[in-house]
């Protein structure tokens, strides 16, 4: 604004006796009122005049030819300059690497060039200058640069196609996500992260100092949906943070991760929850395939859904170590998974009715076997992205089994409070969307699926 006011005056004071020029030459001779074209649409303005902006990615000098490497979201396209133009060639020697330019200049075709067109620049303006680079953008090879490194400044980081590429595909995912339950007519709720009392017993939990008082970081919005249906919203889904103070330091554990999670009422049985969920990600892989970003193969249904005692039985004959019989160890879940895998060629196993021992107060329990949860995980790719079950909701049983479990009854008096007036069956699951990111492009750990990764020892930038 103030350059236009600058050159309007300057343009005023040099023209007094020439009232004709002034706005009309304004408004042309710079980039600032031209419309900035994307990289990938160059192609469409061959011979013509186009303005573009972004990172300078690489600039290669030859004493009498100047080639710019100019990176948008789009693409990249070589831009050239001939030292014919004697101070636009001084210019762009100043210019360093992942320095942010606008650029007007005529699109030519270019054999040579590595996209068949090329930019003869016009006019350079750079925008923001960078310093030296801590870490480089274009990599000699993958591991130039440690991960701790690389997050550090994680905003350069994602400016490789590779890292932007996680978070298309994360952004695609989530809009099939959200299509299934806007058809489905689900509605979706925020529930708070802060809580008077921890939300999952067995899951570490973070106090934070809340005035007079001590608050938990919520941990799920389990009770939050729960009570959602018990207000007879039916149908709810929510996407918000979700922390977890587990000190171990594995590809699979962040502190604080983005939780998806969906909640029906009047549903008795877990096959009516996993045929939600198959929908689901039946409906977030056809997204990624429509906006082809990847490619992608989409899951048939059903999934392969065995129980957890069979689980147990086929990975004894395979000789797989078990140290508990009511939970899979990360070694357990990736065999059981490739078994799967070969036999079914599906990517994805559920695994169902879990001992009481390895679940949660509030799962519900089979009438004919009360030491089984009606309850499953979802596995992708040898790893468990999804926890859900059939809640309880009948109080007095829901009390009883809080109290199997030994939990304190006092800190959960508010969440007994959503089942005494009415509250319809209902049941649900939290499923992570890094784990499904990371494995669905193969990344080594998780924080590579995660923009700002929180961790045991990582609270920046
Ligand atoms: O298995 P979890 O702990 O289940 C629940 O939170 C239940 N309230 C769900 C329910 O409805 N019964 O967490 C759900 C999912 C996991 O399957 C996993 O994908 C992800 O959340 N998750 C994590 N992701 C990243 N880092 C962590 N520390 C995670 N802990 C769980
Ligand atoms: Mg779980």
């Amino acid at each position: 604004m103030l350059n236009l006011l600058n050159q309007y005056k300057n343009n005023k004071s040099n023209n007094k006796n020439n009232q004709k020029t002034s706005i009309k030459t304004i408004k042309n001779n710079h980039n600032i009122k031209m419309k900035r074209t994307q990289i990938k649409q160059i192609k469409e303005h061959i011979s013509k005049q186009i303005c573009i902006k972004g990172f300078v990615q690489k600039i290669r000098g030859q004493s009498k030819i100047k080639f710019l490497i100019l990176r948008d979201i789009t693409g990249t396209i070589q831009c050239i300059c001939t030292s014919k133009d004697e101070s636009l060639f001084e210019q762009i020697s100043k210019i360093t690497p992942e320095s942010v330019v606008s650029i007007i200049g005529l699109v030519k075709e270019e054999k040579q060039a590595p996209s068949g067109v090329e930019l003869k620049i016009e006019k350079i303006e750079i925008l923001s200058l960078s310093e030296d680079l801590p870490i480089q953008v274009i990599e000699k090879n993958k591991t130039e640069t440690t991960l701790p490194k690389r997050l550090d400044y994680r905003w350069i980081d994602i400016r490789k196609t590779d890292k932007l590429k996680i978070f298309q595909v994360w952004t695609s995912l989530e809009i099939g996500m959200r299509k299934y339950f806007e058809k489905e007519k689900f509605m979706q709720i925020y529930t708070p992260s802060f809580m008077s009392t921890p939300s999952e017993s067995g899951a570490e939990v973070f106090e934070v100092k809340y005035f007079e008082t001590t608050a938990y970081l919520s941990q799920s919005p389990q009770f939050y949906k729960q009570m959602a249906l018990a207000g007879g919203f039916e149908k709810v889904f929510v996407v918000g943070p979700v922390f977890r103070a587990e000190k171990s330091n594995t590809t699979r554990h962040l502190t604080q991760f983005t939780g998806w999670d969906f909640e029906v009422s009047y549903v008795d049985e877990i096959k009516e929850l996993i045929d939600i969920e198959e929908d689901m990600i039946i409906s977030c892989f056809k997204q990624i395939e429509i906006d082809k970003l990847i490619d992608i193969k989409i899951p048939q249904k059903p999934f392969p859904t065995i129980t957890m005692k069979q689980a147990k039985e086929i990975l004894k004959l395979e000789k797989i170590k078990s140290e508990k019989d009511y939970d899979l160890s990360p070694e357990e879940e990736r065999k059981l998974s490739q078994i799967i895998e070969k036999k079914f060629k599906h990517e994805f196993v559920f695994l169902t009715d879990f001992p009481t021992q390895g679940r949660p107060f509030y799962h519900k329990r089979y009438d004919e076997d009360k030491t089984l949860t009606k309850s499953f995980d979802l596995l992708y790719k040898g790893i468990e992205i999804t926890t859900g079950a059939i809640r309880e909701h009948k109080l007095e049983i829901l009390k009883k089994q809080a109290i199997d479990k030994e939990m304190d009854l006092e800190s959960l008096e508010q969440y007994f409070e959503f089942f005494k007036y009415g509250c319809p069956p209902h049941g649900g699951c939290g499923l992570g969307p890094e784990r499904i990111i990371m494995k669905l492009l193969d990344l080594e750990t998780i924080k590579e699926a995660t923009l700002l990764p929180r961790d045991v020892t990582r609270l920046t930038p």
